[in-house]
């Protein structure tokens, strides 16, 4: 038997805790049983199936020896980094859907993971459920990754798709996504597209090998897409799209996050609702594009459980994520000239 810690009980931490006690791959994959032992929450879920983990003191799963696998899904940069900080530090692998911290602290976190020989691991931070950062890592090691593009956000893909299917507001839409615990906790994360750059920099990091800071990079979130803007592109063969963009330039990074026009024929186009749609390009393979739910608590809870059992099995330490920081100078400048836009709006076609 293995046992764990859940930092977090909301929308994740609540999926991670139902998957680790009722799974049909995980204790396989890990090759012994997983339990939950801990689940660290400062509020009260009395009448919880697990209100017995529930614990609101931190000190008790960093002072645990039996606790070798943490899985942090508070979210932000706050008790989150401080927590993974110390179970790092105190020789705890840790696993993670927090794309925030990943983006922000990404190279210490690593680096004090490998200093202390255990793993930090976060294939839950982009993508929620698709495999994205494993195959980056490992199946596509033999390639050059070339360009990334995705729609990265289910909150904000299912808002475009229900406007565009359903003609509803952005309002109601946001509502809904909410009520499907899709959004982000603050959904100005989501509809102004932090949340796409965030992810957006983790993919470029790791394929690039250098930190993208998100400062860097040109953002632009849904906020003035309207009904109308979705109908005539649909009325010219396009989709419109919230994109994380990046491509190899040089020795630059053409990197963005902004609605984009897309071809109906792309195979980005006809990814809807919540599902995130990734297309890599890689020197040898081509283009391969990955899809599946982007958001909700089992589809991520599966990414978060999945990190948890390499841990255990030893996998993870075979090829551990890495980039260096070198500052932000090779990122170039969003430049909207250099693209074609949808005819009266300034929505650039990106595929054609
Ligand atoms: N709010 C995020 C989304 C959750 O909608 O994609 C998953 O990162």
């Amino acid at each position: 038997m293995v046992k764990i810690a859940v930092l977090g009980y909301g929308v994740v931490g609540s999926g991670v805790a139902e998957l680790c006690d009722n799974n049909a791959g995980l204790d396989k994959k890990a090759g012994d049983k997983v339990e939950v032992k801990y689940i660290l929450d400062l509020r009260d879920f009395e009448n919880d199936k697990y209100a017995d983990k529930i614990i609101k003191d931190f000190s008790l799963i960093e002072n645990d020896p039996e606790i070798s696998v943490v899985a942090e899904a508070i979210g932000g940069c706050g008790a989150a980094y401080e927590f993974t900080k110390k179970c790092l530090a105190a020789g705890k692998s840790v696993v993670t859907s927090n794309k925030e911290l990943v983006a922000e602290k990404g190279t210490e976190l690593l680096k004090l993971a490998e200093e202390n020989g255990v793993s930090y691991l976060f294939e839950a931070s982009v993508g929620g459920g698709i495999p994205i950062i494993r195959p980056l890592l490992s199946c596509l090691s033999a390639d050059r990754i070339d360009k990334i593009v995705g729609i990265l956000n289910g909150t904000t893909n299912y808002i475009l798709t229900k406007m565009k299917n359903e003609g509803i507001s952005f309002a109601d839409a946001l509502k809904n996504a909410q009520a499907l615990g899709y959004a982000e906790r603050d959904p100005s994360a989501d509809v102004e597209g932090k949340d796409s750059c965030r992810k957006i920099c983790i993919l470029a990091s790791l394929a690039f090998g250098k930190r993208v800071p998100p400062e860097t990079v040109f953002v632009k979130g849904i906020t003035e897409i309207s009904v109308a803007d979705i109908d005539a592109a649909a009325a010219k063969g396009y989709a419109i799209k919230l994109l994380g963009y990046a491509e190899r330039t040089g020795e630059e990074v053409s990197i963005f996050v902004c609605p984009c026009a897309v071809s109906l024929s792309s195979p980005i186009a006809s990814i809807d609702d919540v599902f995130n749609g990734i297309s890599v390009w890689g020197s040898a393979v081509g283009e391969v594009t990955f899809c599946g739910r982007g958001a909700g608590k089992l589809p991520t809870a599966s990414a978060v459980c999945a990190d948890i059992a390499s841990v255990i099995n030893g996998t993870a330490q075979e090829q551990p994520a890495t980039w260096k920081d070198c500052g932000g100078d090779f990122v170039r400048k969003f430049n909207i000239n250099e693209y074609k836009c949808l005819e009266g709006t300034s929505v650039p076609i990106i595929i054609e």
